[in-house]
């Protein structure tokens, strides 16, 4: 009983630590594309700045480009951006650029 109550008294604690930062993207954005594009997708990382990786953020170039153009750059690659057709599937590519597009309608 006493236990329970310390252990409800503990959680109750961690949780709040926890949920200040939710994961900002998915785990396949994580293991692929965060070392250049970074968290917000804004590529200020050490080596997207080298690779002179775009803002996959900014609304206007978003505007510009259709989710096909956004599939054909992930999967063949495009300019300095290595091709990931070969290591995802077909579903986690779409799932990429649904995320690219709710960069901008997050408004970060
Ligand atoms: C090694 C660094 C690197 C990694 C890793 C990387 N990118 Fe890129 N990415 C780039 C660079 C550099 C560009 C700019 C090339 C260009 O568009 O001319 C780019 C451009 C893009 C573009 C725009 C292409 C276009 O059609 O204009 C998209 C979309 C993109 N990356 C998505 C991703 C996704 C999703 C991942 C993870 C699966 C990823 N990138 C991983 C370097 C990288």
């Amino acid at each position: 009983m006493r236990r329970a109550a310390v252990l409800a008294a503990l959680l109750s604690l961690a949780r709040p630590l926890v949920a200040e930062e939710p994961p900002k993207r998915s785990a396949v954005w994580d293991a692929n594309c965060t070392v250049c594009h970074g968290d917000d997708g804004r590529s200020q990382t050490e080596e997207g700045r080298r690779k002179k990786a775009r803002n996959l953020a900014d609304p206007k170039w978003q505007a510009s480009v259709s989710d096909g153009r956004l599939t054909s750059s992930i999967q063949r690659g495009h300019d300095r951006m290595p091709a990931f057709g070969r290591k995802l599937s077909g579903e986690q590519v779409k799932a990429l650029v649904a995320e690219i597009r709710a960069l901008v309608k997050a408004g970060s």
